[in-house]
């Protein structure tokens, strides 16, 4: 590899980084309660939070002592209670799981340990070391498990028990609210990014039409529009599968939103406050987000037109890692890493903006995209097919972007999220697009 942003040094340095800044994340999530509320179940949807702490550690330990460095396994009986597949989420509180105390320490050990191997293990030689992937593939894990506990501190009920300064405010966008994104191929996915996962190799070259993409995500505002004029009581907007989910469940707004008199108000992180209307939607499901997007005459972008915003460089012709080019994000690009509670009003972030001028495409809330999660041509299962393979089909939508619970390691212009399509306690949210052959 040239290029010297991925010399082994550096990527030593960055997996020692990204490992420590994952484990403050999670000492910080995992700290913040008492225990009685690490080890209730908050929602059916999820883990107790002492669940993913020591799935967390367990991961580490099979992945960078088992299958790195060769160890034996440290607590041999626990593997089977903290395998995702063995047991269900809705399950897992009635495990013998680690107490709190016990689940800390035993991550604690592993990291203890990892850190010894990191300095003396090479990282060339197998597919599992080059470049020091397995540790920047478990950072990321962790990171995943972070956002997942901060999805569960949304859905905890109760006072607020994290805090975070709010973004800057933004003068409002004045920009247009959609750009023409011309026709023609563009390379899809990465085979050089060190850390990117299974299912975002490798790079191939796909066509895509000429389309025109919201430079924002729906705001708030937009979104109530949709349902003052009566989206949600409207049958055409809605696919069939959507239309009976949302009777059934009698959905008439996003998640954690209610009706005070004339106003939505919203409960975020324990707080209740009136719905900004500038920011983007979120906590909507794909449903949501697709009859919206028939509603305002549009629809959602494929995943490839997303990745073609977001990377495509019409100057150069390449593709970027991210919108603005290739360097890492940094705090003037992107809401991300939890930085912030929330995601940041529509039109902010003028510096990740595309060389189109699309806007926060990477951070502030995952963007619903039209397309089922399915492999690249030439995909292989790695390290192991639990990870993406088992859950390609046509009952997952992609989520492309990342949101303000995403951290940096864990979000590039090439990364894939999937969820079921009626799920919204995730940070989702969207934008909408429009083939160019359109009125
Ligand atoms: C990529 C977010 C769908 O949380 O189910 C965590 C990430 N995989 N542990 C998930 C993951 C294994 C995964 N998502
Ligand atoms: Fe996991």
């Amino acid at each position: 590899m040239t290029d010297p942003a991925f010399d082994a040094d550096t990527l030593r340095e960055r997996a020692l980084t990204t490992l420590t800044t994952a484990r403050a994340r999670t000492t910080l999530l995992t700290s913040c309660v008492e225990e009685p509320d690490l080890t209730a179940q908050h929602s059916p949807l999820m883990s107790p939070l002492v669940w993913d702490l020591a799935h967390i550690g367990n991961q580490e330990e099979m992945w960078l002592l088992r299958a790195v460095a060769g160890r034996e396994a440290m607590r041999p009986e626990i593997d089977g209670l903290y395998d995702a597949f063995e047991h269900p989420r809705a399950e897992r509180p009635s495990l013998p799981l680690l107490p709190p105390a016990e689940a800390r320490h035993y991550a604690s050990e592993v990291r203890g340990r990892v850190l010894d191997i990191l300095e003396s293990t090479a990282f060339h030689g197998t597919r599992l070391t080059e470049a020091g992937f397995a540790f920047g593939m478990i950072a990321q894990h962790e990171q995943q498990h972070d956002e997942t506990m901060l999805i569960t501190h949304q859905l905890r009920k109760g006072p607020q028990a994290l805090t975070a300064p709010d973004p800057d405010p933004v003068p409002l966008f004045t920009g247009p609210s959609e750009v023409l994104v011309p026709g023609g191929p563009f390379t899809m996915g990465t085979s050089t990014e060190p850390w990117a996962l299974d299912n975002e190799r490798p790079a191939h070259r796909r066509e895509v039409p000429a389309f025109y993409m919201d430079t924002t995500p729906v705001t708030n505002a937009a979104f109530q529009a949709f349902i003052a004029d009566g989206g949600y009581d409207t049958e055409r907007w809605w696919t069939p599968e959507g239309w009976a989910h949302i009777r059934q469940h009698s959905i008439h707004a996003p998640l954690y939103w209610h009706r005070d008199g004339k106003q939505w108000l919203r409960r975020r992180f324990g707080v209740t406050e009136v719905v900004p209307p500038d920011e983007p939607v979120l906590h909507v499901c794909w449903y949501e987000a697709d009859a919206y997007a028939r509603w305002a005459g549009r629809r959602l972008p494929t995943e490839a037109e997303w990745e073609k915003a977001a990377r495509h460089d019409p100057a150069s012709g390449r593709s970027t890692r991210y919108p603005w080019g290739d360097a890492d994000p940094a705090p003037e690009h992107a809401n991300l890493g939890q930085r912030h509670l929330r995601p940041a009003p529509a039109g902010s972030y003028p510096e990740g903006e595309s060389p189109l001028g699309i806007r926060q495409l990477i951070g502030d809330v995952w963007e619903w995209t039209a397309s089922d999660f399915l492999p690249y041509p030439g995909f292989q299962a790695f390290p192991y097919k639990e990870y993406s393979e088992v859950f390609f089909g046509p009952e997952y939508k992609v989520l492309r972007g990342g949101a303000f619970a995403v951290d940096q390691v864990a979000c590039r212009g090439t990364f894939r999220n999937w969820d079921y399509p009626i799920r919204r306690q995730i940070f989702s949210g969207f934008r909408t697009a429009r083939s160019a052959g359109d009125a």
